[in-house]
């Protein structure tokens, strides 16, 4: 768990014309990782970015560049993801078998960077049971993935609770990431159920000022994380 919540705001939804601009205003704002969702037109309904535009980032900013591959070959594309400058690759647990999702994260290990593993929000939490132990963070989708605007759909609190509970059985703790419909109010309530990091495209980049956006969002993500440990400490002493 990071000490403080971590804003990744998605590029999908910012100003494609003007995006050095969109990065280092994101920077100003408070950001601490850039999102890019790359989509490939067969694992989702959408084609969006690629490696060029990984590489391109990776030149203007200093900011973690959190990469959700949307994408039907995750393994073989992993290390070209890596070599663009990716900090965090995260791949989708219906995109391989356990295996071949086991090697997706070797091979970002062996770069020395972070692995996440995404779940659409039809995939029950026991997908990942088999291959929690090798990824550092774990990203319930609460929107079906493929578009930014979306409605936040609900049943992610459940999934994030499940998810919490597969990782204490397997002694391990990944970061959990939100991404669909996250901003001031959801951000609340995916952080009572143990978010670390938070994916916000609309809320952020239709924002008229980006640090006040940011910062409802922080406000809101810590008052969900006090309630969680809270509820924690409060099940400790009454369970
Ligand atoms: C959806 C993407 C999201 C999306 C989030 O497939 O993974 O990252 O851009 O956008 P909002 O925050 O607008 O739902
Ligand atoms: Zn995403």
């Amino acid at each position: 768990m990071f000490q403080k919540v971590q804003i990744s705001p998605s590029i999908l939804s910012a100003d494609l014309c003007n995006l050095e601009k969109e990065i280092k205003a994101i920077e100003a704002a408070g950001a601490s990782m850039v999102h890019v969702d790359v989509m490939d037109g067969h694992f989702v309904p959408n084609l969006t970015f690629g490696l060029p535009l990984v590489k391109r980032l990776r030149e203007i900013t200093d900011l973690t560049l959190d990469v959700h591959l949307m994408i039907s070959n995750p393994v073989e594309f992993a290390e070209r993801y890596l070599d663009a400058g990716a900090d965090i690759l995260t791949a989708h647990i219906e995109a391989g078998t356990p295996d071949e999702l086991v090697t997706f994260a070797r091979k970002v290990h062996a770069a020395g960077k972070k692995a996440g593993v995404a779940l659409r929000p039809s995939t029950k939490p026991e997908a990942i049971d088999d291959v929690i132990e090798s990824f550092d963070m774990v990203l319930p989708m609460s929107v079906e993935p493929g578009f930014s605007g979306q409605k936040f759909q609900p049943s992610v609190i459940d999934a994030m609770a499940e998810i919490c509970a597969i990782a204490a059985a397997h002694n391990c703790k990944p970061l959990m990431q939100a991404d669909g419909g996250v901003g001031v109010g959801t951000a609340q309530k995916v952080c009572t159920s143990g978010a670390d990091v938070l994916v916000c495209g609309n809320a952020c980049f239709c924002a008229e000022d980006y640090s006040k956006a940011i910062s409802a969002i922080k406000v809101d993500a810590e008052l969900g994380r006090t309630a969680g440990l809270k509820k924690q400490e409060l099940l400790a002493q009454y369970l």
